[in-house]
Parts: C-alpha cells; sequence; structure tokens
C-alpha cells in the first residue's frame, strides 16, 4: 500500500493479549514499519492499553492531518479488531461532529502468509533450549493476595476505553499508591453504555460514566461525592 506522507496519517491498530501488551514487541513492529516508509505512523490499542483510537483520532484532528489510514494487524485475524475498529471510528464521527477528518480502514490479505512463512523458515533453524526452571511457574508471590481493604475493579474494554478509561485507570492506580485500595483492570463487563466502569468492593457498588476527576474519590471510598455516579442493579 502506498500512503503519501501529506496530511496523510497511519495508526497501526493493535489488540494486546489477555495476558496483557509486549511493548518491546508493539515498538519493535513499529519502528520496522517506520523503517520502511516515510508516511507519519502511529499505534493506537482497541483495548485496555493507550493510546487508545479515540486518543489518536482526536490527536490527528488536533494536528490537523487531512486523512487517516487505518491498519488493524492480528495474526491470525481478529475479526473483532476489525469490526469494533470500524465501531469505535463511528462513534468518534459521532461524538465530534466538527471533525472534518477522512478515515479509511485497510486489511492486509496476506498477514497469515507471511507469518506461515517465518515459522516455515524457523524450521530449520536451530531453536533455543528451555532452560526454565518448573519453580518459576509457581512463584510463591503468586500466593500471596495483597493486603487491602478496597479493590476496584476498572473496565479497559474497547468502549470503555473509546469513552476515557485509560486515564481514569492511571488517575486510579496513581490515587492507590500507598493506600490499602487496589486497582484492577479488566476486560469489558457489559453494560459498556454506562462506560467508564468501575466496581467497588466491598459492597459490589456499580459506578457508571466516571472520569479521572473521580479518581481520588472512588480509591477513598467518598461514596457521597459519587451518588450521581451509582448505577442501579
Ligand atoms: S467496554 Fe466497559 S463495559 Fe463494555
Amino acid at each position: 500500500m502506498s500512503v503519501d506522507s501529506g496530511s496523510h496519517r497511519v495508526i497501526v491498530v493493535l489488540r494486546p493479549t489477555v495476558s496483557g501488551l509486549d511493548e518491546s514487541a508493539a515498538r519493535r513492529m513499529f519502528d520496522a514499519v517506520r523503517a520502511g516508509t516515510d508516511a507519519d505512523v502511529r499505534i493506537a490499542y482497541l483495548d485496555v492499553a493507550s493510546p487508545s483510537l479515540h486518543e489518536e483520532l482526536d490527536r490527528a484532528h488536533t494536528d490537523d492531518v487531512g486523512k487517516v489510514v487505518l491498519i488493524p494487524v492480528a495474526v491470525p485475524r481478529d475479526r473483532y479488531l476489525l469490526t469494533w475498529t470500524s465501531k469505535a471510528v463511528a462513534n468518534w464521527r459521532e461524538t465530534r461532529i466538527d471533525a472534518e477528518l477522512e478515515v479509511t480502514l485497510h486489511e492486509s490479505e496476506t498477514l497469515e502468509g507471511a507469518v506461515a512463512g517465518q515459522v516455515i523458515d524457523e524450521l530449520g533453524a536451530a531453536g533455543k533450549p528451555i532452560t526454565a526452571s518448573p519453580a518459576s511457574y509457581r512463584s510463591p508471590a503468586w500466593s500471596v493476595i495483597e493486603q487491602h481493604d478496597r479493590h476496584l475493579l476498572v473496565c479497559k474494554g474497547p468502549r470503555c476505553m473509546a469513552y476515557g478509561a485509560g486515564p481514569l485507570h492511571r488517575a486510579m492506580s496513581a490515587a492507590a499508591k500507598g493506600t490499602s485500595s487496589k486497582v484492577t483492570g479488566t476486560g469489558c463487563l457489559s453494560p459498556c453504555n454506562l462506560g467508564p466502569l468501575v466496581i467497588a468492593n466491598p459492597g459490589g457498588t456499580w459506578f457508571g460514566h466516571v472520569d479521572a476527576g473521580d479518581a481520588e474519590a472512588l480509591v477513598a471510598g467518598q461514596e457521597n461525592q459519587l451518588m450521581d455516579h451509582v448505577l442501579d442493579r
């Protein structure tokens, strides 16, 4: 695909795995793409990690970019990544009505073939002996429940990330440092339209439409400051 670097920007859209994000691998791929093109290339994440697609589209708009080319990358193909990238753009357009930005989606038809070629090449390589100790599979640290008296689950699914869960999670993690509150990011909790969503335990109170400005009250359990955000179950 040729992309003229004029006012175009390329955003490679990724999804972290269930184990999180291998940032160094994402960075390696990003650097390799940038080395092969003059285009202005960025990375965005559909869910879990930042920057979200909304944040990168906002940045493109602020930077006066005329056209954004989105290239979702997953091997094997991730239908969810493709469909929800399109839906995220539709939501971005609906919520930024004054933003004029042409956005196109490119789907590589050859990624699996390229990766299959790499797998076949590996068959001829020597490989590395596996020297990991089985003890590393059952580290004592994984038997310890971190002491806490308040546990906050922050949804980092695709819709909540689009609505600001990235800054919210960062602000809550910062507010929880040195306290007895524990903050854990989760995948989609399902009532996405009410996001960003937080569940506070004990009590199991659900909070909706919260943002980074609510972080301290959420962490400290100042629920009297959050009454407008408490959701009926
Ligand atoms: S993405 Fe948060 S509830 Fe679905």
